[in-house]
């Protein structure tokens, strides 16, 4: 059964980015954040993604105007109640987490809704649990920015029925055409899980003094040909967020290669976010 109506949690990086990739495959999509500044930037972010596809090429005629005016924003959760799937995509933060599957579990109707997290990096059982039906909560992770990145990481917990996985993987396959790989439901998964501790190492190497954030970058993209270095990386997921996936993994292995570096946590201190709030590693204000 094809997504319909689908409604997302949250409209910062990735909320707004899996809101335009449904819209563009011609779905309706609700969109709640908590208030209205919070709803402005992610209509911005939306509009101006959309603006780069059809400057690019990417969406011709009419098809950029009809993606935007399928996305509908709100304040208020009620709007989500009639949706076939609704995916949470709100800080990473188990405790805000937690709560919003709480609220989504009492508000949308639909007996065999499903209720999806795109957390980087929280076991979806502890989200699972949360709800009275936890046979239909499974992770849908995607990857930033999410109109252009072509991977799902489907992440299924122990409970998660054969049903809700199908129904999933179809909405990502098949509807918005992503690359669907699936992960046992451990912290981190399949991609952070490989990640962060590299993320991480790239961090201890600038705060030893033993190389500029420059020539790390530089390093990796001309001697590894990756498309950015790990600081520019890190800049463009959010410090926050990767210092709460790294969080996340270290609670879960208690392993050293996952513990975030007091650099990392100093910046986070200090609102130095990366891209989003203008400064992390690299200046981005000019
Ligand atoms: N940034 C990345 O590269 C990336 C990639 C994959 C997955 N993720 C995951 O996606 C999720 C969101 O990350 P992000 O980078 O978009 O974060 P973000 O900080 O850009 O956005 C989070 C949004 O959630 C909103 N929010 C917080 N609590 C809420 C609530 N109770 N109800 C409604 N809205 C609420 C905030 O106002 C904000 O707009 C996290 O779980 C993160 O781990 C992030």
């Amino acid at each position: 059964m094809e997504i319909h109506k689908l409604g997302v949690v949250g409209c910062g990086l990735m909320g707004s980015g899996i809101a335009e990739a449904a819209a563009r495959a011609g779905i309706d999509v609700w969109v709640v954040d908590l208030d209205e500044s919070s709803i402005r930037r992610g209509r911005e972010r939306v509009v101006s993604s959309i603006a780069r596809a059809e400057a690019s090429g990417k969406l011709t005629g009419p098809e950029g105007e009809e993606a935007r005016s399928r996305i509908n924003f709100s304040t208020d959760m009620f709007t989500l109640s009639d949706c076939q799937l609704v995916i949470e995509a709100v800080v990473e933060s188990e405790s805000e987490k937690i709560a919003v599957f709480e609220q989504l579990d009492k508000i949308v109707r639909a007996p065999d809704a499903v209720l999806a997290s795109n957390t980087s990096s929280i076991p979806i059982m502890k989200l699972a649990m949360a709800t009275n039906r936890p046979s239909q909560v499974i992770g849908i992770h995607f990857f930033n920015p999410v109109p252009i990145l072509p991977l799902v990481e489907l992440v299924t917990s122990l409970v998660t029925s054969e049903e809700t996985a199908s129904r999933a993987r179809s909405f990502a396959a098949k509807q918005l055409g992503k690359d669907v790989i699936r992960s046992q439901d451990r912290a981190g998964f399949i991609v952070n899980a490989l990640l962060i501790p590299y993320l991480l190492s790239a961090i201890r190497m600038l705060e030893s003094g033993f190389a500029t954030a420059e020539d790390i970058d530089v390093g990796m993209v001309k001697g590894c040909a990756h498309p950015m270095g790990p600081l520019a990386l890190t800049d463009l997921i959010g410090l926050d967020t990767t210092m709460a996936v790294a969080d996340s993994l270290y609670e879960e292995f208690k392993e050293q290669l996952y513990a975030p570096p007091p650099l990392l946590a100093r910046m986070v201190d200090a609102g130095l976010l990366g891209r989003k709030s203008g400064r992390g590693f690299y200046d981005y204000r000019a």
